[in-house]
């Protein structure tokens, strides 16, 4: 079955064409990071109208480099949302428009099973399974008894992972996204700087990065009061030890009492080289399945092959009415 999918959420417009939810014929992928750099995060218009741009070129380098007819696609797969509506909508009316021309059935899929589904093409997912889902906008832990089968068990109650990094980035001067500029310097210092490890009450599985966000800026603050400087690189060492151990530790928690057979690293934070690493350190009795980087952050193969598996679990299609939607809530859109 060859599934052609479509991603648009944010400043990545990517299609990609899949064989059997495993075997990625292309990925193409236009990232507008060097456009909303000079904003210093991505500004929601000026990315609809790059989307709009790029959309039919995106199209034809996919097709191209598959060296697929689209007459032979068997369905298209759109991420439907969560995401920015103007961005959304560019893809969702491209993949419409290609559904029509070629008489080809269609399907809406949320962008997070997307990322979830990014560990197929490199491993066979097993369930049961506990997901951690960390990005730019999202930060949860998801238990799945089977395939598309979603229950959020704990989310952020204020930032999300990738937010909290591209803030303290921004705060020491580090370009946008933020998130592989951290990584790389945390990989250069130490942990030197008492920062605090958000737990909240006992036995939850919910997340708070926003007290660690700030223990981070006042820091910086305080210390140019003072006239004296932070040392970036141990700076950096010390918000991902932060980090790491309370996402690391709540995931581990969640796979010990729920008794799964993997765990799913998934999202843009998911290429976080400390993040594997603590992961790597302090597992000893899961599987875990991080997808190679250039499946972490936003892109269309992820869309595709989580598309094949909507559809070989509920056996239906949308139409031409499909609509795109700002926030989408997972468990609700594929409750049975
Ligand atoms: O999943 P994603 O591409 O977009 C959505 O949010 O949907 O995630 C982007 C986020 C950004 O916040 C970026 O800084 C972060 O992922 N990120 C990282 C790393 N690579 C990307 N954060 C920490 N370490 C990384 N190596």
């Amino acid at each position: 079955m060859l599934v052609l999918g479509v991603e648009s959420s944010c400043d990545e417009t990517s299609v990609s064409i899949v064989r059997d939810g495993k075997e990625v014929l292309s990925n193409a992928i236009h990232s507008q990071i060097d456009i909303h750099k000079k904003f210093g995060g991505v500004v929601p218009e000026v990315a609809s109208r790059n989307h709009v741009y790029q959309v039919s070129m995106i199209f034809e380098e996919a097709l191209q480099e598959a060296k697929v007819k689209p007459e032979e696609i068997d369905l298209v797969a759109v991420t439907m949302g969560p995401g920015l509506i103007g961005s959304l909508l560019v893809g969702l009316n491209a993949a419409k428009a290609f559904a029509l021309l070629y008489k080809k059935p269609i399907l809406g899929v949320h962008h997070l099973a997307g990322h979830i589904y990014a560990n197929a093409i490199e491993h066979d997912m097993k369930f049961p399974a506990v997901s951690l889902l960390v990005s730019g906008g999202n930060t949860e832990l998801i238990y799945m008894k089977d395939h598309f089968d979603f229950e959020v068990i704990g989310e952020t109650l204020d930032d999300a992972v990738g937010e909290a990094y591209d803030k303290v980035a921004r705060v020491i001067g580090l370009p946008y996204p933020g998130g592989p500029h951290v990584d790389r310097f945390a990989h250069e210092g130490e942990d030197t700087y008492a920062l605090p490890r958000v737990y909240l009450e006992e036995g939850s599985y919910n997340f708070s990065f926003s007290g660690l966000k700030s223990a981070v800026i006042n820091l910086v603050h305080n210390k140019e009061q003072r006239g004296e400087s932070v040392d970036p690189k141990n700076l950096c060492a010390s918000f991902q030890a932060a980090v790491t151990e309370v996402l690391v530790s709540k995931t581990l928690r969640l796979a010990k009492e729920k008794n799964v057979k993997q765990i799913i690293v998934a999202g843009g934070v998911s290429a976080n080289k400390g993040l594997k690493e603590r992961f790597t350190k302090d597992n000893t009795d899961f599987e875990i399945c991080i997808p190679s980087i250039k499946y972490c952050t936003d892109n269309a193969a992820m869309i595709a092959v989580a598309g094949y598996y909507q559809y070989q679990k509920f056996k239906k299609c949308d139409d031409l009415s499909l609509n795109a939607y700002a926030s989408l809530d997972l468990e609700e859109l594929y409750e049975i």
